[in-house]
């Protein structure tokens, strides 16, 4: 069936609007403006290379992004044919973002969800085949504690149906204010990372990638876990 469009003078409106809403924050993703793509802060492409090459090896028909920012990997999952495509913020700006893509772009399958990150919600939510979370669990952890994450992350597997994708802030991060308050993960941050996902239930945690962390002290990893 047809999908129906908007009024042509009110996508015009809808189209300033976005226009105005995107230079009244810092974009940490890129995002898809009315004269192609305006770059964010972080570059999202060889993130999203292993993110397709996991959901392709394991068959994956849905996905949800925790933490999703602007949308890129939400909207980059749908256009590349994932069935349902669901990402949650709790930030009303970034929510903005990602639901303006959605309805200027007119891309199916692909929504957005405004919630803080919480056991309570990975309880309430569906399984998903595919889940992403990426550079968000730190924040939560130098705020609510390890034992906190810990309870995130047990919830999460029992919600993870084929693969999680994870990346998270390290505590010798030093040049961040946050790293002091983060747990120490001594000299193998990476090591220590791996081990609290096979502890909150993930059978096997695989480094499949890093990345520069802020100001390239030291090195971001990305890992694939299986529930
Ligand atoms: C550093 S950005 C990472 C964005 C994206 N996951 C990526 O790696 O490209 C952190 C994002 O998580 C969101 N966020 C942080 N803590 C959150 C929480 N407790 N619940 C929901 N969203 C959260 C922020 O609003 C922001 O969009």
């Amino acid at each position: 069936m047809k999908r129906k469009p908007i009024k042509p003078v009110l996508r015009t409106a809808f189209q300033t609007i976005q226009k105005l809403h995107l230079k009244s924050y810092e974009l940490y993703q890129p995002v898809i403006g009315t004269n192609g793509m305006i770059a964010g802060t972080r570059d999202c492409e060889d993130r999203w290379k292993s993110i397709q090459e996991v959901m392709r090896a394991h068959d994956c028909n849905s996905v949800v992004d925790l933490g999703c920012s602007e949308g890129y990997y939400v909207l980059q999952s749908a256009k590349s044919g994932i069935g349902v495509c669901m990402g949650v913020d709790f930030d009303l700006r970034r929510i903005m973002t990602c639901q303006s893509q959605v309805v200027l772009n007119d891309i199916p399958r692909a929504s957005f969800l405004i919630s803080e990150v919480t056991p309570d919600l990975l309880d309430a939510i569906p399984k998903f085949d595919a889940v992403i979370f990426l550079s968000v669990l730190h924040h939560i952890m130098y705020q609510k504690g390890v034992d906190h994450c810990r309870e995130i992350m047990t919830r999460l597997c029992r919600k993870t149906g084929k693969a999680l994708i994870f990346e998270m802030g390290q505590s010798d991060e030093h040049k961040e204010s946050w790293a002091k308050d983060m747990p120490d993960m001594g000299s193998d941050p990476h090591t220590w990372i791996a081990d609290f996902l096979k502890e909150a239930g993930y059978s096997t945690v695989e480094k499949i990638g890093e990345t520069d962390a802020y100001l390239r002290e030291t090195r971001r990893a990305l890992f694939k876990a299986l529930p």
